[in-house]
């Protein structure tokens, strides 16, 4: 199963994709967590030691100038365009509590020829992790799904937009979906984060006709309070943790149909 996570800012993408990674790992499968989050805190939220150790993969220069044959931050004509990363998981992944876990990194943003020799490594990665590797893969995304293209469409069970209630958060997940229309990708749905109220849950499901949720989390200052006092985010809350077993349960008839 291959979930993608997006959402605007702060919704609580890394909290949902902490959770079902641990939960998926403690259902016995062989999870790879993927932070394809510019800002990277996937590694802290799941309680990796050391986190700000793990150099993420679009750092390695060397790396990237011997698969592309061109070095980051050159300006090279030539560069290969499909490199080859099959052997980079088992090389550059890090693992905790029976977690696998590969930190991407910053891609460089451009025009629409921005063709830079670490986004090809991070694209072709990204493509053969979702497409060839039988594992759960989760990954945990910024507020757009540039990772994505029509080639891994397909291989995306679920991109889970997380929603909070705010008109911010909905005009994200609106502009996200239009995005996964746009490369063919059908399988969306809709996990609500931060509900303090049973009309903050009916703003969400208003706002978002015709789209599936999948989950409710509740909002629990006991996260914030985990958070300021540097304690796992991830036992802080039992309805919260509650929460993601469901949404877990609702994902996993997806692939064994
Ligand atoms: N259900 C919740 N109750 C209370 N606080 C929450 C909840 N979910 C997330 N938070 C808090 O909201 C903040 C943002 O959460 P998180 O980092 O998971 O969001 P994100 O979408 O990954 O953010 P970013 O866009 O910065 O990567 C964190 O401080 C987290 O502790
Ligand atoms: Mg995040």
């Amino acid at each position: 199963m291959k979930i993608a996570i997006s959402g605007k800012g702060g919704v609580g993408k890394t909290l949902l994709a902490s959770l079902l990674s641990r939960t998926f790992a403690e259902s016995g499968y062989s999870v790879l967590a993927i932070d394809a989050d510019p800002d990277a805190n996937l590694a802290a939220t799941l309680g990796f030691p050391h986190p700000e150790k793990i150099i993420p993969i679009s750092e390695m220069k060397d790396l990237i100038a011997e698969r592309t044959g061109a070095r980051p931050g050159r300006t090279e004509v030539y560069f290969k365009l499909n490199p080859k990363v099959d052997d980079l998981p088992e090389k550059y992944r890090v693992a905790h509590n029976g977690i696998k876990l590969m930190v991407m990194g910053r891609t460089k943003r451009g025009g629409s020829g921005c063709y830079c020799s670490e986004n090809v490594l991070l694209k072709a990665l990204i493509n053969h992790l979702l497409l060839a590797r039988n594992e759960v893969i989760i990954m945990d995304m910024e507020a757009g799904i540039e990772h994505l293209g029509r080639a891994t469409a397909s291989a995306v069970d679920k991109l889970i937009v997380v929603v909070e209630p705010s008109r911010r958060s909905i005009e994200t997940a609106y502009t996200i979906n239009k995005l996964a229309q746009d490369i063919g990708l059908q399988n969306i749905a809709v996990v609500g984060n931060k509900v303090r109220s049973q009309s903050d849950n009916e703003f969400l499901i208003s706002s978002l006709p015709g789209f599936e949720f999948l989950g409710f989390i509740p909002y629990d200052q006991a996260i914030i309070e985990a958070d300021l006092a540097n304690l796992s985010l991830l036992d802080a809350s039992p309805q919260v943790t509650n929460e993601a077993k469901n949404i877990y349960h609702k994902l996993v008839p997806v692939t064994q149909k």
